[in-house]
């Protein structure tokens, strides 16, 4: 069999290395001693339940891993529980096979860095890489080796509460940051003991769930697909992502868990995937609810389409061998699951040691560091976008009296954000800590919590959760307004710290309504109303509809979850030492019912005239305009870049050949600052129907104050191609624009022939 696997590859011309035969020899000797229970064991992925300190071996899963019928487990924490739990199996277990820990180590471990959709918005693939070597690095010191990140989903709903754990809309932007977090989780080592296995999530679609309603229906067309949704799955695998986790939804009718199209046609054969994939949580089981039959059928669905690992259902545990005895599953089958999980587990080194990530003294010393946290902070100031700034309100002087005022101003538990399962909630810096800090006796801050994040205290409650209080205080709104009111009479200026609580995105917490809540509105009112300047400091997980706000409040920084680090480096920025340069990577729509609203969209056959508002029979709305609130890329800063002289090197480009793009940016203001200079291009005739504009390259530059730099882009035709009604990745002849400009709605323009 071996022999004959050899001479396949051989024949296929798939190039192994010396290591890869080393390690199939060691699998298939392991496998050749495996029971078919014992290998069923192995796609098994149960939660921890509630190991403790010391309990390991009395735990409900001690007897499950003794028996050989655990693969892994996941979300359980500390070097010296896992030693314990990794004991069971290396001591009590028949074979001795070593479990692999997973984790949501999502944007940070326990020094936490801003959500993700907060993260795409710094546009720097540098800073995106190192926030999650530092989360690989402090994870694994604890013990863990493979984590549910990144998750990719492109999407442009702002209902969906997901958006917030994604990198936004784009593909490009996508695509870049899918592999610079790859790369920052696995190193160029997976068996280092600080490096650890990425699991791309969550395949595929998930974020186009109808009507923004988490887990619903996703139904899209296949050329929709490979053009806007796949390439940062595709892009994570091509990085060499280790693993893959399964969707929820269903695609074409089938959920992706058992979509034998998705796991198996397209990302083994077409994208050459190698690593193995696992379900999301009881997501085989939940496909007895999608309608596809019970346990035992769903299952066999599951692993016949190409999932290799079950999280959580017992589906795989429970039901297979009755299928292989039935014929509707084969060995083959189970085996290349069970290999796959063999595999991953070679590639981290836990068959050499399966201790490698359970030194006991690594935690003291690698996690939630001064140096950890300092980075931490530097890196959240880089992804706040400022959306408006009239009369140069910010930055703030270090002087006078500062009314800090709002629900989320005195909150450390809410500052990390969703999916922050491994921080320590009360050591994140508030907003009102990172202030007081920052001004020392050089200005006065004074606080009132004005309102509730939400008036409704059941819809209160539901948002308090996994640690996360809101803190609801029971006095009448109109008690609660006139103190913050008294407050912020006495200030010189006010800090509006509003928005939404952390778990107010995430999963299953999506909106149907995306304005401020109204309680907060009202606050915002009635400090305007005293006259004195008002900053908006916006804290959100999703892009909200502030079309009020953006009217009536003279400046607005949007700092979503900024991390552990969030006060200090809100403060940085509020008072100047940073100056803002993050860009929007998902639209602002002016209202819910634009939604999806993204840049990136068709030109329909009844475009609106650029500048107009409302034509009779053109693609439009009665009653609002089809532009956003804030466009996809923009972000202000508290200097000024002008752009100028956009050159191209040729007026053609060649298969093969390349073109120079470029741009005059000149920092124009009165500050040093960073500015993230964005190439759109258009096709403009095409065999079938092409994006008004798509990213296709950025660049982020620091100019000091009257610095110009000219700033290149090459492009190839490579660049050109995108996949056509035949799903064939190509370019096609004609004429192209480009577009270089400060957002994607504020460029310059030029226009080039593909010959
Ligand atoms: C989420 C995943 C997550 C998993 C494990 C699921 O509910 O959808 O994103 O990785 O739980 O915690």
């Amino acid at each position: 069999m071996k022999k004959y696997l050899f001479a396949l590859l051989f024949l296929t011309g798939v190039q192994l290395s010396a290591q890869d035969v080393r390690m199939d020899a060691f699998i298939t000797e392991l496998m050749g001693k495996m029971t078919l229970e014992e290998k069923l064991g192995q796609l098994n992925l149960p939660a921890s339940g509630d190991i403790t300190t010391g309990t390991a071996s009395s735990s409900n899963i001690a007897e499950k891993i003794k028996e050989g019928k655990v693969g892994g487990l996941f979300n359980i924490k500390s070097a010296e529980k896992i030693r314990d739990v990794q004991k069971i199996a290396m001591e009590q277990s028949r074979l001795k096979i070593p479990l692999i820990f997973g984790m949501d180590v999502i944007h940070g471990y326990q020094t936490m860095f801003p959500i993700p959709l907060g993260m795409s918005c710094s546009w720097d693939m540098e800073l995106m890489e190192r926030s999650a070597r530092i989360a690989a690095q402090e994870a694994s010191a604890d013990g863990i080796n493979w984590t549910f990140s990144p998750m990719v989903d492109i999407s442009r709903d702002p209902r969906w509460g997901r958006v917030s754990e994604g990198s936004g809309e784009d593909p490009y932007l996508g695509s870049q940051i899918a592999k610079a977090m790859v790369k920052g989780y696995q190193g160029d080592d997976l068996r280092k003991n600080n490096t650890i296995m990425a699991c791309v999530k969550h395949f595929a679609l998930y974020g186009a769930p109808e009507a923004g309603r988490d887990y619903n229906t996703t139904d899209m067309s296949r050329i929709r697909m490979y053009n806007e949704y796949f390439p940062p799955y595709k892009a994570a695998v091509e990085a060499g992502v280790g693993s893959v986790m399964t969707s929820f939804n269903e695609i074409d009718g089938i959920p992706a868990t058992a979509n034998k199209w998705l796991m198996t046609d397209l990302l083994r054969k077409d994208w050459g995937f190698n690593g193995f994939v696992v379900t999301d949580y009881t997501a085989i089981l939940e496909m007895v609810d999608h309608g596809l039959g019970n346990l035992k059928d769903v299952s066999a669905l599951a692993l016949k389409a190409g999932t290799d690992m079950d999280m959580v259902a017992d589906g795989f545990l429970n039901t297979l061998k009755e299928s292989l005895e039935e014929g509707k599953v084969t060995q083959q089958e189970i085996d290349q699951a069970v290999r796959r999980i063999l595999e991953a587990k070679y590639k981290l080194g836990l068959f050499e040691d399966p201790y490698r990530y359970c030194d006991l003294n690594r935690a003291k010393t690698e996690v939630f560091t001064p140096e950890n946290r300092r980075k931490a902070r530097e890196i959240a100031a880089q992804t706040f976008v400022l959306l408006k700034n009239d009369k140069q309100t910010l930055p703030l002087q270090e002087k006078g009296t500062i009314a800090l005022i709002g629900p989320l101003a005195d909150n450390r538990e809410n500052m990390p954000g969703t999916w922050s399962v491994a921080a320590d909630f009360p050591k994140s810096v508030s907003l009102l800590d990172g202030m007081k800090k920052a001004v020392g006796n050089r200005a006065k801050i004074v606080y009132a919590k004005g309102t509730n994040v939400v008036s409704d205290p059941q819809l209160d409650a539901r948002i308090s959760i996994f640690g996360k209080p809101t803190k609801w205080d029971n006095r009448p709104q109109k008690e609660m307004i006139a103190e913050a009111v008294a407050v912020a009479r006495k200030a010189d200026v006010i800090v509006a710290a509003v928005g939404e609580s952390a778990e107010m995105s995430g999963e299953a917490s999506s909106r149907s309504d995306i304005n401020l809540p109204e309680n907060q509105r009202e606050l915002l009112e009635a400090l305007l109303a005293t006259g004195k300047p008002v900053v908006m400091v916006m804290f959100t997980g999703r892009p909200l509809s502030i079309s009020w706000e953006k009217a009536h409040v003279p400046a607005i920084l949007n700092v979503w979850f900024a991390g552990t680090e969030a006060g200090d480096a809100i403060a940085d920025v509020l008072l100047g030492k940073v100056n803002p340069s993050g860009k929007l990577s998902t639209t602002f729509p002016q209202n819910v019912g634009q939604v999806p609203l993204y840049y990136n969209h068709k030109n329909t056959g009844r475009p609106l005239p650029d500048g107009t508002w409302f034509q009779k029979f053109r693609s439009n709305y009665l009653d609002v305009s089809n532009d956003p609130l804030f466009p996809f890329g923009f972000g202000l800063s508290y200097t000024t870049f002008d752009y100028k002289n956009l050159k191209l090197s040729d007026s053609g480009l060649t298969a093969g050949g390349k073109l120079t793009v470029s741009v005059e940016v000149t920092n124009s203001g009165n500050y040093d600052g960073a500015e993230v200079v964005q190439l759109y291009l258009r096709d403009m005739v095409g065999s079938v129907t092409r994006p008004v504009k798509e990213l296709k390259g950025f660049r982020k530059v620091f100019l000091k104050k009257g610095e110009t730099r000219t700033v290149e882009f090459t492009l190839t035709e490579n660049d050109l191609r995108f996949y056509n009604s035949d799903l064939q990745f190509v370019s096609e002849p004609g004429d192209f624009r480009v577009f270089v400009g400060t957002s994607s709605a504020n460029t310059l323009e030029a226009g080039f022939v593909l010959k």
